[in-house]
């Protein structure tokens, strides 16, 4: 499979998105645990996780302690996946999200984090979202301290537009390593943010690449392009989706989310689709 690299990791250029297998919706453990085997399988050696990913306030961390035990049980073969998880926002458990980006909580929320990952050191570890009650500068100087004192290898932010980026940086400098902002045929306006990475040499992780759990179905209907495209191949639009988005910058890794073996290696199959400069360019207006 195609590589890239975040910061000095090397990894697949298509990485596997946990949220479906942990919030509403979700399937039993056993499908889960198939479906990132799956992923290990086709090559997959980077999994997106987050502290909220889960149903109910008293699960918090669902995700990250399902990915640990399919890991664990997958055995030798997992060594060199990069787990990148996430912390800042909450899920109260009626649904909705909040923000927390208190540097005291983001420090002890890693610590959490890494404990139900079963590790020491977190790979990669981004800030959720910013917290507007919070300056976003402090909250990004937690993710420093987490790096100084070694509960994180990495640092990653999300949801961040430009000047965000560009404060990040300033606090972190060159160790702050990728940017997690949504893109998808759907959703381009972090296109500039995805430019602003490539410039930068920043790894951009597009967050819902297929436009969502929900839309994901629907991308055939939406995107006929998208359609067209694939069927000149004669291959899924989901793939597709996913190579037009590799081809945007060599920065990018997208990370698409799967709650079935299928979806994983269909998508995973994305990093070895090379797609034609007239395909690049009538996917991308
Ligand atoms: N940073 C953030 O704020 C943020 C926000 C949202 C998401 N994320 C991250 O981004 C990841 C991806 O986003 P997402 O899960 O919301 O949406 P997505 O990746 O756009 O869509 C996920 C859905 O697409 C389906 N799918 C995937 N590959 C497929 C294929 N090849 N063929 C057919 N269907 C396919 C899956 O169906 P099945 O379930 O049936 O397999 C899955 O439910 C998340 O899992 C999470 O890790 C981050």
């Amino acid at each position: 499979m195609q590589q890239r690299t975040i910061g000095d990791r090397t990894v697949s250029a298509i990485g596997l998105g946990g949220m479906p297998m942990s919030i509403e919706g979700r399937p039993d453990a056993e499908r889960s645990i198939a479906t990132i085997h799956a992923a290990l399988d086709a090559g997959v050696t980077l999994i997106d996780t987050a502290d909220a990913y889960h149903r109910d306030a008293n699960e918090v961390g669902h995700n990250e302690e399902l990915i640990a035990r399919a890991l664990r049980e997958y055995g030798a073969g997992a060594a060199d996946v990069l787990v990148a998880t996430k912390g800042g926002h909450l899920r109260p458990g009626d649904g909705t999200w909040t923000r927390d980006g208190d540097p005291a909580y983001l420090k002890r929320a890693a610590k959490e984090s890494a404990r139900r990952l079963g590790v020491d050191t977190i790979g990669l570890y981004q800030f959720h979202r910013p917290d507007p009650a919070v300056p976003y500068a402090d909250s990004v100087g937690a993710i420093r301290e987490l790096l100084d004192e070694g509960v994180i290898l990495m640092a990653g932010i999300s949801n961040a537009d430009v000047a965000q980026i560009g404060e990040a940086r300033e606090v972190l400098g060159g160790r702050l390593v990728s940017v997690q902002n949504q893109f998808s045929p759907a959703f381009r306006s972090s296109q500039g943010e995805l430019e602003h990475c490539a410039k930068l040499g920043i790894a951009f992780l597009p967050w819902s690449p297929l436009g969502g759990i929900a839309n994901a179905k629907e991308l055939a209907m939406r995107h006929g392009a998208f359609q067209q495209v694939a069927d000149e191949i004669g291959t899924s639009v989901h793939r597709v989706t996913l190579a037009w988005e590799l081809a945007l910058a060599p920065v990018v890794i997208p990370i698409p989310g799967a709650s079935r073996p299928a979806s994983i290696r269909d998508s995973a199959a994305a990093a070895d689709l090379e797609l034609t400069p007239d395909q690049i360019a009538l996917l991308s207006v």
